[in-house]
């Protein structure tokens, strides 16, 4: 039973080593509520240890990804978060600025300039899909990603967003950090590009992006 554990999700049990295996060699997707009952998996390309130890940019499939979840690939050892956001979550994004530290993404170190062009508060070049380094900007815990608008423990007025356990920290689901909690700075969103609709490239600026 060493190998075995719950899944938070279905509270079925799960096989941890199987689980070790398919994080650390394909993209994995995670079931975003208590209504998902499988935890669909997506292939995706899988760098090679030399490009990793490298550094090198990394592609993504997106083609699978249903609105609401996240695959979650990795790039020069960080986890990248690349959600679907749903309409009502783009709806909500606006109305929380005055809960935010930094609503309009002022602070030029935690994103490239291309992403606040059109709608800022998307940070995204495709206002659906957010990319995002899941490390939390306080001391760098993963957050969890709570994506549905419901009340939260944490907050009865929660519009969906990524908390985290360690210290409490909160983040919209553009990464953006809300005042009165113990990380400085909005969630980091790394350079990318589209190589066509349903491919995106992390590590590469789109060209001529200034
Ligand atoms: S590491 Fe996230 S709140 Fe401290």
């Amino acid at each position: 039973m060493a190998n075995e554990g719950v899944n938070e999700t279905t509270h079925e049990p799960v096989n941890l080593g199987r689980r070790r295996f398919l994080t650390a060699t394909t993209a994995v997707v995670g079931a975003v509520g208590a209504g998902f009952a499988a935890v669909p998996f997506i292939k995706s390309w899988n760098p090679s240890a030399r490009a990793k130890l490298a550094g090198a940019p990394i592609t993504a499939d997106i083609s699978a990804l249903p609105e609401g979840q996240r695959l979650i690939v990795e790039w020069r050892g960080q986890p990248i978060w690349i959600v679907r956001r749903s309409q009502a979550i783009l709806k909500a994004l606006p109305t929380l600025d005055g809960n935010l530290r930094d609503p309009k993404s002022e602070n030029p170190d935690q994103q490239p300039n291309y992403v606040l062009k059109g709608n800022p508060e998307y940070r995204s070049i495709k206002p659906e899909v957010s990319v995002l380094v899941g490390l939390c900007t306080h001391l760098g815990c993963s957050p969890e990603m709570k994506a549905e608008i419901r009340p939260e423990p944490f907050d009865p007025e929660w519009k969906g967003g990524y908390f985290c356990p360690c210290h409490k920290s909160r983040f919209d689901m553009s990464g953006r950090v809300y005042q009165g909690v113990p990380a400085p700075t909005n969630l980091v969103v790394p350079p990318h590009h589209y190589e066509n609709d349903n491919t995106i490239v992390i590590g590469v600026d789109p060209q001529g992006a200034a």
